[in-house]
């Protein structure tokens, strides 16, 4: 290896450093300040989201930013519990949090043909949508960590309901939210399986 490539490996590897950092440290929060989040900082974790990846760059996502507290609270009431003992412990955090980001998709543009008759071309249907959407959050939340804010993906709420108190017109639906705020806790990481448990080689194992 050359002088030039050696210090580009060691750069790279500078940058996997950060980066994983960035992915491992992350973690959900439910706990916020109630120190305000400003204009410019939002705008920081909304434009690392829209440089996400997506079905044919079709773009599908839309997020809606909520500070209003009296519609933070009505979005707040819209999660769903997922276990009978156990509230969404995500509800208080939405209440709380002096932001909350909606993400929103397109339909019909995630997993379409790009000619008419435009209609879905996988196995997986209309759903690519979730998958564009997902990619944008990760984006946004990561880039949310990395400035010093927390996030929690709420997946479990009525996103009918949630659609009607935000106006989301026809054609549009409701996929996830985050609140976004200075962190007021630091929860353990949890754990994740080892590679040598969710990785094949040249075969799907099952164990
Ligand atoms: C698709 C999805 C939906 C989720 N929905 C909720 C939710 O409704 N309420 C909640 O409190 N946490 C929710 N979470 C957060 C997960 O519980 C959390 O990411 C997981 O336990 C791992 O913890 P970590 O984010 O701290 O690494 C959701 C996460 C994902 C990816």
């Amino acid at each position: 290896m050359g002088v030039l490539e050696a210090i580009k490996a060691r750069w790279n590897i500078r940058k996997y450093k950060i980066t994983l950092e960035a992915i491992k440290t992350r973690r959900s929060i439910r706990k916020y300040k109630s120190t305000p989040v400003g204009d410019k900082t939002i705008e920081l974790v909304l434009e690392a989201a829209r440089w996400a990846p997506s079905w044919k760059n079709s773009q599908c996502w839309r997020f809606i930013v909520v500070r209003d507290s009296k519609i933070k609270n009505k979005l707040a009431d819209t999660l769903i519990a997922v276990s009978a003992d156990r509230p969404n412990r995500a509800a208080e955090a939405i209440r709380n949090a002096p932001v909350a980001i909606v993400a929103c998709a397109e339909l019909g543009k995630s997993g379409y043909s790009a000619r008419e008759p435009r209609q879905p071309v996988t196995d997986k249907g209309e759903f690519w949508y979730m998958f564009d959407v997902a990619l944008a959050m990760q984006n946004l939340v990561l880039a949310a960590h990395s400035l010093g804010l927390g996030t929690v993906y709420i997946g479990a709420f009525d996103a009918e309901e949630v659609a009607s108190i935000l106006g989301v017109p026809e054609g549009f639906c409701v996929v996830s939210m985050t609140p976004l705020g200075y962190p007021d806790e630091e929860p353990p990481i949890r754990p994740r399986e080892e590679l040598s448990e969710i990785v094949f080689y040249d075969k799907f194992s099952v164990k």
